[in-house]
């Protein structure tokens, strides 16, 4: 017996983190890292006093409403909290957290890894070589987009929006951005501010989304504003998938309204539509945004002082809910 708390869990964690959550508490890991389903995980929170999840699992209001009353906090280990029904948690006293910060510089390589890939037709490049294919060169072979001075539309210019500004800078972008309100001059860092996503637009050659995915931004990037960009624009999204009409996304590639898209999300994951890996003009990777070994352990280790803050009684710095 032991009167610690219990943590379920839901993926594996890395090493470390896993050390200091067993010493701390008593905790139901899962070292398979097999994807619970909703039933399981509802049968394992049973014993729970906290659920540590990742955004793979969907607690909507259903499932919450279904939570043991044991249950007190929701800790997660991703920034992104859209697969929570935050209002739901809220409406049952539940204390939900997430973990800021930590993961914006692995995410705004990926968005930088997203745009060049894109850009500079990298998977087609990488099919070539690896197919054994690759026969010839010529001034007309894989020819792509250049970044380097290119006009950079950044749509939500928190954390990740901002590094990416400034990752971007180093390629002599020029940076555009729409977001809620308008930073500070020392924040914006010469970014150019557009009140309204019509004016952001028709402005970028290149455009990548770092909003939330939220009722409000959910399909913002629909076929009327992908008319509103330029005729061979470049759409990357690190963000959130919900944050796409990916019908209209597939149809402005197949049809050259863009030139290429680069993206690590995607609305079904992972059950992607397969029309987009059918595409030669789309670069495409697997959630990745925040996997790096050292945003890997700290968001684990941020999830932590978020669950130990709730536990001992005090304000989590982390919380959402
Ligand atoms: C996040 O933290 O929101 C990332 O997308 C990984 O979950």
């Amino acid at each position: 017996m032991t009167d610690k708390p219990t943590i379920l869990v839901s993926r594996k964690l890395p090493d470390a983190v896993e050390s200091r959550l067993s010493r701390d508490y008593l905790a139901l890991l899962n070292p398979q890292d097999r994807q619970y389903t909703t039933a399981e995980l509802l049968d394992k929170s049973a014993a729970a006093d906290v659920l540590l999840i990742c955004h793979t699992e969907h607690l909507n209001a259903e499932v919450i409403g279904r939570l043991p009353g044991r249950v007190r906090a929701i800790v997660n280990f991703s920034v992104g909290v859209d697969h929570v029904d935050l209002a739901a948690a809220a409406a049952r006293g539940l204390v939900v957290t997430n973990t800021p910060d930590v993961l914006t510089d692995a995410t705004a390589e990926i968005a930088m890894l997203c745009m060049l890939g894109a850009a500079r037709r990298a998977s087609e490049g990488e099919r070539l070589i690896r197919s054994g294919t690759w026969n010839t060169w010529s001034p007309a072979f894989m020819v792509g987009t250049q970044v380097s001075g290119k006009r950079l539309g950044i749509v939500g210019m928190g954390r990740v929006g901002q590094v990416t500004a400034r990752r971007a800078r180093g390629f002599d972008m020029q940076v555009h951005y729409y977001n809620r309100n308008r930073l500070l001059p020392e924040l914006e860092k010469g970014a150019i501010f557009h009140a309204t996503l019509d004016d952001l637009l028709p402005r970028c050659d290149f455009l990548s989304l770092h909003c939330p995915a939220t009722p409000q931004t959910r399909n913002l990037l629909d076929a009327h504003r992908i008319g509103q960009l330029p005729e061979g624009a470049i759409v990357v999204n690190t963000a959130r998938g919900a944050i796409v009409d990916e019908t209209a996304l597939l149809e402005a590639l197949r049809g050259g309204r863009l030139a290429a898209a680069g993206l690590d999300v995607y609305c079904d994951e992972p059950h992607i539509n397969p029309a987009f890996a059918a595409l030669d003009n789309t670069f495409l990777l697997p959630h990745i945004g925040s996997a790096t070994r050292e945003t890997r352990d700290a968001m684990g280790f941020r999830a932590l002082d978020n669950l130990d803050a709730i536990l001992a009684g005090a304000a989590p710095p982390d919380r959402v809910v």
